[in-house]
């Protein structure tokens, strides 16, 4: 006996996504029909028995959260499922209002989609079940029922929420992918959590490079599960096995429930996260499968963001540099000042226990400091004697300069700050904003120690380099005027123990 087809209904108006829905969603053996907005979509519904309805929010004519209340007048147990790019809590509140019962959040990827449709229509037969024998439920009763959906609903969406904002945070790909293994540890109540990188030149394909377990180690891995791994690898399909009673799929005996999804970029996987549950009694279900799916998305689009990031990042530094040292090659006496201001400055921030983050902040606004003098004309930035007045005040505009132009890519917020300050004076008198004492950033107070060390400790055009007696007696009696004196302290320890090198 062949089986009726299941009737999905797809509103965009889009073109495209309704193109590749149908195509998805057909071979996978459903009945597809599309229109292209909501009153196309009620012709269909009043022509055809229709299981279940995905449409967009926005759509010119009739939104998506008009055309469910006409779904629910029509028929309540048609579940409608809207896809969002901008899911918040009141606008969850009144789209459950109107008979949706489920969210993706865009962009929406396939096999989520067909998840989600297997879970609605899961719970449709359950509700029209529960229609049928309780007819008699008392509407408090109800109400009670409804309430509780909508509560679990607005967890779903806190869930889906945290693991969106969870992301947005991370800065690294060794930071998120040791979120990754927390939050599938988090979202899916699993036991153990690993992450499977491939890599082209090792034997197996594949490391485990981080893993979560709820207790003692999770770092070695058994053969069965390396070989699930490969499978899913190749095919690129989630798999979900609920009860591995008595080691299913060859998997260990331990491990009482599993779900390994693939981490993909552009349909290429270039990773595998699994969950297990091998202590607590709890089973994973095709929600979790959804979560984990989920977030193992939003997780490989991060990762995509952040390789982009990482390499504009480094050229446009490389490129920063090149105009650094095309400065500093046009006076022989400046070579290689950047980088030494950077190591110094570096020194002193390690040694006031500065965070790895900002010893990278510094060594960056280190190697660019003086980028803005780019911009001032060689008769004055050459020039071997004394700068009249006039002459200075162009000098002066070098940070400006530096820091408009690093600013300008958008993407330096804090180093640009750095370079912008490195010449504020503690006492208030410095330039370009005459900052004073906290108000100027604290990674600039340290770069302007190691700048002015720099200067003194090298040789110029007007004069020779001063000795190191000589260099530390001037910054000393800089503290509290031209320098912070914490920077001093800390500076004077650095020289004193012996830890910097005088060349
Ligand atoms: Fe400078």
């Amino acid at each position: 006996m062949s089986q009726q087809k299941t009737t999905i209904l797809f509103v965009d108006d889009e073109e495209s996504i309704l193109e590749v829905a149908s195509e998805y969603f057909t071979q996978k053996n459903y009945h597809v029909i599309t229109a292209g907005n909501g009153r196309e979509a009620l012709d269909v519904l009043s022509a055809n028995d229709v299981d279940c309805c995905f449409t967009d929010i926005n759509m010119p004519g009739m939104d998506g959260l008009e055309l469910a209340e006409h779904i629910r007048e029509k028929d309540m147990t048609i579940p409608v499922i809207v896809m969002t790019g901008y899911p918040s809590l009141e606008n969850t509140i009144n789209t459950l209002k109107n008979g949706v019962v489920d969210f993706l959040i865009k962009p929406v990827n396939l096999d989520q989609m067909e998840l989600c449709v297997r879970r609605v229509l899961r719970q449709r037969q359950v509700f029209v079940d529960n229609l049928l024998l309780k007819k008699e439920l008392a509407s408090k009763q109800r109400i009670e029922a409804l309430n509780n959906e909508l509560i679990e609903k607005v967890d779903e969406l806190n869930h889906l929420n945290r693991i969106m904002n969870d992301f947005e945070q991370v800065n690294s790909s060794r930071e998120l992918f040791s979120r990754i293994v927390e939050l599938t540890r988090e979202v899916t109540h699993a036991d153990v959590a690993r992450l499977f990188i491939i890599s082209s030149v090792k034997e197996p394909p594949f490391q485990v490079t981080y893993s979560a377990k709820r207790n003692g180690d999770a770092q070695s891995v058994d053969k069965s599960v390396e070989n699930l791994v490969v499978e899913i690898v190749e095919d690129g399909i989630p798999l979900l096995i609920s009860d591995c009673n008595g080691g299913k799929r060859g998997l260990p005996d331990t491990v009482e429930s599993a779900m390994i999804v693939p981490l993909k970029i552009r349909e290429k996987v270039f990773g595998v996260v699994a969950a297990f549950v091998d202590e607590n009694p709890y089973r994973f279900n095709e929600k979790d499968l959804y979560y984990l799916s989920f977030m193992a998305q939003k997780a490989a689009d991060t990762a995509e963001n952040i390789a982009l990031y990482e390499t504009i990042s480094e050229n446009l530094f490389a490129t920063l540099r090149a105009f650094v040292k095309a400065v500093e090659a046009r006076d022989a006496y400046t070579k290689e000042h950047s980088n030494r201001v950077a190591d110094m400055a570096v020194a002193i921030g390690r040694e006031m226990g500065c965070s790895e983050e900002e010893l990278n902040l510094l060594n960056f606004a280190g190697r660019l400091h003086d980028i803005g003098k780019i911009g001032i004309r060689d008769n004055i930035l050459l020039k071997p004697g004394r700068l009249t007045d006039e002459e200075f005040e162009v000098i002066k505009e070098h940070p400006a300069i530096g820091a408009m132009i690093v600013s300008q890519l958008g993407l330096w917020d804090r180093e640009t700050q750095i370079i912008r300050h490195h010449h504020e004076r503690f006492d208030g008198t410095g330039y370009p904003d005459r900052l004073k004492g906290v108000a100027i950033p604290f990674l600039a107070r340290i770069m302007s120690v190691a700048d002015a060390y720099d200067a003194m400790a090298s040789d110029r055009a007007y004069r020779k380099k001063l000795d190191l007696d000589r260099v530390m007696t001037i910054i000393k009696e800089g503290s509290g005027a031209q320098f912070d004196p914490r920077v001093v302290n800390a500076f004077v320890r650095l020289v004193d123990d012996g830890r910097w090198e005088f060349l």
